[in-house]
């Protein structure tokens, strides 16, 4: 049986890392193979590339230079690791995807969407996710959970709370233009409750 992509997406502290390795368990249990995987990463070049982009100075490129680095690590990623796990048969669960550099680099930092689809069909081809979960979350709940964490509170202060709004919306404006592909999950809820919801939206829109 062919696999399917599933793809996690949304702003910061929505709890997509939390939750995919949930989604990940719930696929295995229905008789699955499951290859879970994140971005930026998920394979050794790629995962080289994560750590220049999340640590240290992040005044180092512009947003469009960011753009090109996660597009070199996208390229690793899905030549190394997802379309080989697709090719097996296996569902890939992947935290964060080709939606959040239109997010952040292009709805948030402004580079042109244009741009950023040429490098796209470059990069991905034709290969797009069967599903996408937008994980939606007030920016104060994000930043509450932030704070009740004791940890990545600075991080999230420090981006401010309209980043965090406009970061928002793009998500939605997203999921709002390709319906067939997004779904959103509203992720205000414990756990449980969000595994629950993220377990029936996969449930209604693919043959688990
Ligand atoms: P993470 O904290 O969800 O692992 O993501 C790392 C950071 O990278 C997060 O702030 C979102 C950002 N990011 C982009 O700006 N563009 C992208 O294309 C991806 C995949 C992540």
């Amino acid at each position: 049986m062919a696999g399917k992509f599933i793809t996690l997406e949304g702003g910061e502290g929505t709890g997509k890392s939390t939750q995919a390795p949930r989604l990940a368990a719930h696929l295995e249990g229905a008789g699955h193979t499951v290859c879970i995987t994140r971005e930026p990463g998920g394979a050794p070049g790629a995962e080289a590339i994560r750590e220049l982009l999340v640590t240290g100075d992040p005044g180092r490129w512009d947003a469009a230079a960011e753009t090109l680095l996660h597009y070199a690590a996208r390229r690793s990623h899905l030549t190394e690791t997802i379309r080989p796990a697709l090719a097996r048969g296996e569902w890939v669960v992947c935290d964060r995807f080709a939606d959040s550099t239109l997010a952040y680099q292009g709805y948030v930092g402004g580079v042109d969407k244009g741009f950023i689809s040429e490098i796209h069909a470059r990069v991905a081809g034709d290969l797009t996710p069967d599903l996408t979960l937008i994980l939606d979350l007030p920016p104060e709940v994000g930043l509450a959970r932030a704070q009740a964490r004791g940890e990545g509170e600075d991080r999230y202060e420090r981006m401010g709370l309209d980043f965090h709004q406009r970061l928002r919306a793009a998500f939605l404006e997203i999921a709002a233009k390709e319906p067939e592909r997004c779904m959103v999950v509203d992720a205000d809820g414990d756990i449980e409750t969000v595994a629950a919801r993220i377990k029936k939206a996969v449930e209604d829109r693919l043959e688990v």
